[in-house]
Formats: structure tokens, C-alpha cells, sequence
């Protein structure tokens, strides 16, 4: 790693995984090591110690501590701690935004702008502390007053993933700090360091204002200590971003013993071009939404669902573009470069044996589909054609840039294709037919938590609450009331009469 990118974050990759609050991190040995990978080179990047189930107690503990300091610390206070972190987020975001990209692999203007969207999301959750709204009601009865106030949760866990190794996070803990949480983080074992420098910016920036501790952080080499606190009562919500498979296991683990979750799971999006599309506005959104961040945002457009009537124009400028794409797939530290290589080798094996799932199928590979012979974990992003909507690997979300293109003939047929999957993210038409739009996003249209009309399925913005249905796992995140999970509702009548009749006109005399 350049030691200009070091010195910009004050990061000393030497630091244990844990923060322990107060300024410390821990030194703790023997819970395993991560080694995170450069997946531009496959260099091991750093070593990382685990959290030790010692440090973890320590961790909640503390936790807990300033859980009772914060939780009546009035919420606009709250804001103001959120604010300070944007602001050194805003200093630090190009080094940042490098580290994203170095540590993870998405180009650098992406790694800039998952810097961007933790910007994004402290200035809307300090706007968000001065509307922490409750409803008041009428009361049927004489004499009284019923309102409702939304009070603070407790401990957050939060298990993000490799692919918005940061912004997850921030969705999630600059909302739950300004609801009066305290938050404990456990990142992907892919991208430690990303983590590190975030709590780094962001905890200095506290604790030089006088704040109590609000983010700890914790790494975990395996998975054990992750299900310890998935388990834990201690840690009310567990906000947990990853595959369909864990994110089932996590919300089972969590249901049994009745906490809360918010899952953030799997997404199989479809972009469906109707015959009147603007391609112009369509072609860019399908390449940005396929191989943008290398296929592994959980928002990637995986399948295009195309009118017949446009369908070989359409693959024809595609199978252009991607050509175009393939002269810029390289180091995504620089900038000049559209697409950086995969995540890990893992993800390399999986992207081959997809495509030759594919192949098995009956689907053509239109183009790429293959490993780039270079260090590092380069592929040639691939389209697929030839395949049905309800073939198992169509229905199955590959990480990585596969797009399988399909050809439909009615707009029920497409929209049908379009929820005929087990996810139920993003979605997307391309349109310039207004009744066709709003068919689209009525109850008889898209199934997903996303539905979008003339851009692409990936992409969101902070200020919409951002999840899905289905396999995605139905949780909310990030903007519009998204807020009201980090907290617990608490509805209350008062009395102000001189008698006290009782609900639903009950007698009860004494
Ligand atoms: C994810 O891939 O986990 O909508 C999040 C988007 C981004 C967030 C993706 N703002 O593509």
C-alpha cells in the first residue's frame, strides 16, 4: 500500500481489528488473523488481529456504558456528532476513496463516491435528529391525551460486506447515533482496513469534541465471534448485509430470541427496454448497472429484458460497448480505468462456473466470460443470450459481471419475467410510454423495493429508503423513515381529568 495513502489517513495497519473506545485499540493476539488481499495484485495487503472474546466483552461493556450517557443526550446533540464525522469524512474522502478502491477493487470515482454517499447520509441524518416525529391522537376518552415518542434502542450490530465496505455502514450508524444508540461493528473479513481508517476518522473526530464512545469496532477472522453477537440479547438489532444463505441463518438466529434484524440480502435486478425506450439513455444505464463495481453491487443489473422488436439492435450496441469497457478494465486506483478486478479468487471461480453453467444450459456468451490472464482477479464481463428467465442460473445472483439477455413479446410477459425471480431488489424500465410507467410501479407491476423509469437499477441515492422483498430480506435502510428501526416506540395516554373512565366504555365499579 502507498505510504502517501497511509499518512493521509494516519493509519497504522499494525493496529489489532478492535477499537475499544477511548481513544484505544486493542493489542489483543490470538483470535486469528485477517490478511486482507490487494485484488489488483493478490498481495496481502496487512495483517489484522481478531477480536478476542475478552476485547468483545470489553467492547459491550463500553458500549453499554455510553449507551446510558447517549440515550438522553438530546437528538439535535446527537446530530451535531454526526456532523463532525461528515466533515472529516469530506477531508479525508480522497484518501478514502482510494483505500475503497485499493482494499475492495471498484474504481476509484466509485470508491470517491461510496465516500460520498457516508457524506451524504451524516448530512441527512443531522436533519433527521430534529424530526425524530411521533404521532399524537385523539383519545376516545374524555380528558385525556394519547401521543407517541420514539425512544433509542440500545446496542446496534452492525455486519456489513465486502462490496460498500464503508457507505453500508454509515447508512446504519449515522442514523442509529442520532437515534441514541451505540454501534458495533463487525466488517467483511475481505476489507478490515477500510474499516479501520473509517472508525479512525470518524472516532477522532468524536473524541477531540468531547463525545462519548458511540462506535466501537470489531473484526472476526472466521465466523464464530459473529454469531456470538447475532446471538447476543445485549444488541437489540442486528443490521446485517450479505448473501440470501447467511442473511437466513442471521434472521433465524435472531427471530429465537425475539430481536430485531434488518436484512439487507441478495438481488437478481432486471432492467426490462420496451419498444419505445430511448437507447441512448438505456445503453449507458445497462453498462454502468452490469459492470459497474465489476458486477458486485447488490443493485447490479443481471438480466435485460428487451422487446422483441429491439432485441438484436439492442445486444448488437452492447456487445459495442462492452468492447469499449474491455480497454479499460485495469488498476481501479486509476481513475482512467472503468473496472477493476473482482474481490478475491473465490469470486473468479464462481464467475467461470457460472458461465459454464450458462454454456451447460443452452446460453451463448455474446462476449467476455473469461479470466484476464494478468495478476490479480481480472475478468472480461460477459453478456449471455439464449436463456430462459426461469433457468437456474438466470434465477440464481452470480457476484460478479455476468448480464443475461432476454427477448419478450407483451409487457405482462415482461413484468412477469422481471418478478419471476426468488429476489426482490431493484427494477427498472426503460420507457417512454406513460402508461406503461405507471403500469409498471402499480401494485400489478414491479415487486421490488426499487422500481425505477428511465435509469438503471444500481445507483440509489441516500435519501430513499434502500432495500427489498423476497430473498432480499425485506429490510430499510438509509433514507425516508428508515430511521424508525434503530429505535423503539413507546405510545402513551395521559390523564389530565378528574375521573378515570375506562377504554371501550367498560364499567367497573367498586
Ligand atoms: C450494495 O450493493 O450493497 O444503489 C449497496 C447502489 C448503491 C448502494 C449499493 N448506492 O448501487
Amino acid at each position: 500500500m502507498s505510504s502517501e495513502l497511509l499518512k493521509a489517513l494516519a493509519l497504522d495497519v499494525t493496529n489489532a481489528g478492535t477499537y475499544l473506545g477511548n481513544g484505544e485499540w486493542s493489542t489483543a493476539t490470538g483470535a486469528g488473523v485477517l490478511k486482507p488481499q490487494n485484488p489488483t495484485t493478490g498481495e496481502v495487503i496487512a495483517e489484522v488481529q481478531a477480536t478476542t472474546e475478552a476485547d468483545y466483552e470489553t467492547v459491550i461493556a463500553r458500549a453499554q456504558e455510553a449507551y446510558k450517557v447517549w440515550r438522553t443526550t438530546p437528538a439535535p446533540r446527537r446530530g451535531e456528532a454526526v456532523r463532525l464525522c461528515g466533515e472529516a469524512l469530506r477531508k479525508h474522502k480522497d484518501a478514502l476513496g482510494s483505500l475503497v478502491a485499493l482494499e475492495m477493487g471498484k474504481s476509484k470515482p466509485e470508491g470517491d463516491g461510496e465516500v460520498q454517499e457516508m457524506i451524504d447520509i451524516a448530512d441527512f441524518a443531522l436533519g433527521q435528529s430534529r424530526m425524530l416525529y411521533g404521532y399524537t391522537m385523539h383519545s376516545e376518552r374524555p380528558g385525556h391525551r394519547m401521543y407517541e415518542q420514539y425512544h433509542p434502542l440500545g446496542l446496534v450490530g452492525i455486519i456489513s460486506a465486502f462490496n460498500f465496505p464503508v457507505a453500508v455502514w454509515s447508512w446504519n450508524a449515522f442514523l442509529a447515533a442520532i437515534c441514541g444508540d451505540i454501534c458495533i461493528w463487525k466488517p467483511s473479513n475481505k476489507t478490515p482496513l477500510t474499516a479501520i481508517a473509517t472508525m479512525k476518522i470518524c472516532n477522532d473526530a468524536l473524541k477531540d469534541a468531547g463525545f462519548p464512545n458511540l462506535f466501537f469496532l470489531i473484526n472476526d477472522a472466521g465466523t464464530a465471534l459473529s454469531e456470538k453477537m447475532v446471538e447476543d440479547r445485549r444488541v437489540p438489532l442486528i443490521s446485517f448485509t450479505g448473501s440470501t444463505q447467511v442473511g437466513r441463518t442471521v434472521n433465524q438466529k435472531v427471530a429465537q430470541r425475539l430481536g430485531r434484524c434488518l436484512l439487507e440480502l441478495g438481488g437478481n435486478n432486471a432492467i426490462i427496454m420496451d419498444e419505445t425506450a430511448d437507447q441512448k439513455l438505456a445503453v449507458p444505464g445497462i453498462v454502468f448497472g452490469a459492470v459497474g463495481t465489476a458486477g458486485q453491487r447488490c443493485t447490479t443489473t443481471r438480466r435485460l429484458i428487451v422487446h422483441e422488436s429491439i432485441y438484436d439492435n439492442v445486444l448488437a450496441t452492447l456487445v459495442k460497448a462492452y468492447t469499449q469497457v474491455e480497454g479499460k478494465i485495469g488498476d481501479p486506483t486509476d481513475a482512467a480505468n472503468l473496472m477493476g478486478p473482482l474481490n478475491s479468487p473465490e469470486a473468479v471461480q464462481q464467475f467461470l462456473a457460472s458461465i459454464e453453467k450458462a454454456k451447460a444450459a443452452g446460453g451463448n456468451v455474446e462476449i467476455g466470460g473469461t479470466a484476464i490472464d494478468r495478476p490479480g482477479n481480472f475478468v472480461l464481463p460477459a453478456i449471455v443470450t439464449g436463456l430462459k428467465n426461469s433457468d437456474e442460473i438466470v434465477q440464481h445472483e452470480t457476484f460478479a459481471p455476468i448480464l443475461y439477455v432476454m427477448k419478450y413479446s407483451t409487457l405482462d410477459e415482461a413484468i412477469d419475467m422481471q418478478n419471476g425471480v426468488p429476489q426482490g431488489l431493484s427494477s427498472s424500465i426503460f420507457t417512454t410510454n406513460l402508461k406503461t410507467a405507471e403500469k409498471f410501479l402499480s401494485a400489478a407491476g414491479s415487486d421490488c423495493g426499487i422500481a425505477n423509469i428511465n435509469i438503471g437499477t444500481s445507483g440509489a441515492e441516500i435519501g430513499g429508503a434502500f432495500g427489498g422483498e423476497k430473498d432480499t430480506g425485506g429490510g430499510r435502510e438509509s433514507g425516508s423513515d428508515a430511521w424508525k428501526v434503530y429505535m423503539r416506540r413507546q405510545t402513551n395516554t395521559i390523564n389530565y381529568s378528574d375521573s378515570l373512565p375506562l377504554a371501550q366504555g367498560i364499567k367497573f365499579d367498586l
